[in-house]
């Protein structure tokens, strides 16, 4: 199938960037395997059950308006998971966040999903390990 897609010019600039500089033989080779990725990591989200052990690191522009607060608000409801929370001013725009999760993997993504979703999260990483007794 053939699909029309809007994006901004500096996204698709960076974009055909990296297709140059992995070799791919067109875009849509590069956007089938970004699609592919895309569905892979929400699927292994999905399979994030049961007790777990949780980081999210972020880096987000503080002046993006509401942002700052929305982000206050979604971890001052989550205070039953969140362990610690880390952050660090990067420069004069951005801020890197790594918060420290430990719960129900089910939450655990819920809040994930929340904040990575948010505009103006420019980089978002979520890693879970096991509880230490099953490990
Ligand atoms: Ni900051």
């Amino acid at each position: 199938m053939r699909i029309g897609v809007s994006l901004p010019d500096n996204l698709l600039n960076k974009f055909d960037k990296i297709i140059v500089e992995r070799g791919y033989s067109s875009r849509s080779e590069g956007i089938r395997d970004s699609i592919r990725s895309y569905i892979n990591y929400y699927e292994w989200m999905k399979e994030i059950q049961g007790p777990r052990v949780a980081t999210i690191t972020l880096v987000y522009d503080h002046h993006k308006r509401g942002l700052s607060t929305t982000m206050e608000e979604i971890q001052h409801n989550h205070t039953d998971i969140i362990k610690s929370s880390l952050h660090i001013h990067l420069d004069h725009d951005n801020c890197l966040e790594v918060i420290v999760l430990e719960g129900d993997g089910e939450d655990i993504k819920e809040l994930a999903e929340s904040l990575l979703s948010l505009n103006g999260v420019k980089f978002s990483k979520l890693t879970t390990v096991p509880p230490v007794s099953k490990i």
